[in-house]
């Protein structure tokens, strides 16, 4: 590639236009006319045409032609006088050429660092997305995750952090409230579902440019011969923790405490790429060990936890720190003061949902656009139904018998246990496929302290209640059998 654009550049200079060729009999018959130390230079074969061009004889005196530079050189620019003065004519373009191409890598080199200890002095995370007014001050969690993301001096730094609860307890909204509270040197990496975007992810967060370490020859190159420069294939997340962990050492000598480096919704990282998230552990793992940074991971129960539990990494982690949802009292001050809903609907709205918040958030929201409860209840509940109509439709009549066991016990017990689920159903690979499926439907979900089995919310309970219960589909020997 590079060849072939050398070859091009040569060749066009080599070949000759009928305008060159004019430029180059003017300038020979010039300099004759010079060193004959004749007053005039007469061209004889002034008819004479080349390419079908006529060419002009040149008639010009050595005061004239001073005269006539010098009325050019008056029509230059600043710029282009000094430019002329100084440098010769045929270096212009090169040194030119390199001085804009130094600039501006030394520009993108200063900028860039500038722009990054900007982010590790005063933070960055962004804020929740939703308006002020209906936010529900969460005073203990939030001083908990405040105390942990707030940057400590490396003596006390003891472990990385994993922050769980199921999806929409609120997980996002207190990190970043936390975050923010807690200010200069905090980074908050927002996962991307698509994973492949993680590095652009992270290089945002710490306003990292991929242009850090342009080489001036590659600059050039790819400015010149147009070969690819290598920002794409450079772009990834490895060289943005290299860059990472420059500044937080940088962060650290000048303010004499241990960053933090929160990476919220990392389920997308257990689901799609178990390595980076492996890597990512490990990395955590080793800036505990040198007293580099602190890593909070936020996710959601389930595959995330169980993922990085299972780690030899997990050993300089703290344990686990749940978000729950919010109690009844906390769920009906939400509604009533903060969504403007009447208290017996906000009632209503607790017995179908608990204290999920996203469910509680989407419903309100739903009321405001002129919904009826009924419907929205109905709604809600029909969808769960499908997704258990969904797998019972695949199972065998003894995975029913367990499925319909799981979701009976569950009405009479909060969680069931692992020993209480072999109790049910014997044969593994059965007790397997059917929690799995029903985890899968966010029918169920694991508990994180216990690793028992629990609705995943409370509407999942209310539908079994209506849609099961009632009809006394149940096959609930081995439930009788145990002591609820
Ligand atoms: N403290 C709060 N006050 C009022 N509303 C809240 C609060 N926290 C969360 N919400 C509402 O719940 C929604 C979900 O919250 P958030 O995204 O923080 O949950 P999450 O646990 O991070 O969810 P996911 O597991 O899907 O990432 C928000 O969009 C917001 O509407
Ligand atoms: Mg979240």
């Amino acid at each position: 590639m590079f060849l072939r654009h050398v070859l091009l550049n040569v060749k066009s200079t080599v070949r000759l236009s009928p305008q060159t060729i004019d430029r180059l009999i003017h300038r020979s018959l010039a300099s004759h006319a010079k060193n004959s130390s004749s007053q005039k230079v007469s061209l004889e074969d002034k008819n004479s045409e080349t390419d079908g061009k006529t060419v002009q004889p040149i008639i010009e005196t050595k005061g004239v032609r001073k005269e006539r530079e010098k009325a050019d050189f008056e029509r230059l620019s600043v710029v282009e006088r000094i430019t002329k003065k100084y440098l010769p004519s045929h270096i212009n373009s090169i040194v030119i050429f390199a001085i804009v191409g130094i600039g501006y890598v030394i520009y993108e080199q200063v900028k860039n660092d500038f722009e990054i200890k900007y982010t590790f002095r005063f933070g960055s995370c962004p804020n929740f997305k939703f308006p002020e007014d209906q936010l529900l001050e969460r005073k203990e969690l939030l001083d908990t995750l405040t105390s942990i993301v707030t940057p400590v001096p490396d003596k006390l730094v003891s472990s990385y952090y994993i922050v769980v609860g199921d999806h929409g307890t609120g997980k996002t909204t207190l990190i970043r409230q936390a975050a923010r509270k807690a200010g200069g040197g905090v980074i908050y990496v927002d996962v991307p579902s698509n994973v492949e975007k993680f590095g652009a992810s992270f290089a945002r967060a710490i306003r990292f440019n991929f242009k850090e370490h342009l080489r001036l020859s590659t600059w050039i190159e790819s400015k010149m011969f147009g070969s690819p420069p290598d920002e794409g294939k450079e772009a990834s997340w490895e060289r943005v923790l290299m860059s990472f962990r420059k500044y937080a050492h940088h962060y650290r000598k000048k303010h004499g405490r241990v960053p933090v480096l929160i990476f919220d919704n990392c389920d997308s990282l257990a689901k799609k790429d178990q390595k980076m998230l492996e890597a990512l552990q490990d990395s955590a793992k080793i800036a505990i060990d040198d007293s580099q940074w602190i890593t909070v991971f936020v996710a959601s129960i389930g595959e995330t936890p169980e993922q990085m539990e299972g780690r030899s990494s997990i050993t300089r982690a703290s344990s686990f720190i749940q978000i729950t949802d919010l109690s009844e009292e906390e769920a009906m001050t939400y509604l009533t003061e903060k969504r403007n809903l009447s208290k017996d609907l906000a009632h209503d709205m607790y017995a179908l949902y608990g204290g999920r918040l996203k469910s509680l958030q989407k419903a309100a929201t739903k009321i405001d656009h002129g919904l009826s409860f009924s419907n929205i209840r109905t709604a809600n509940l029909n969808d769960i139904r499908r997704r258990l109509e969904k797998i019972r439709c695949r199972a065998t009549t003894q995975e029913e018998v367990f499925i319909f066991n799981i979701l009976c016990g569950l009405l009479h017990k909060s969680e069931l246990t692992v020993d209480e689920l072999i109790h049910m159903e014997e044969d593994v690979s059965i007790r397997q496929k059917v929690l799995e499926e029903l985890c899968h439907e966010t029918i169920l979900t694991r508990t994180v302290s216990s690793g028992a089995y629990i609705f995943h919310g409370q509407s999942a309970k209310v539908c079994v209640e209506e849609f099961y219960k009632e009809k006394k589909c149940f096959r609930c020997k081995s439930i009788k059998d145990m002591l609820f």
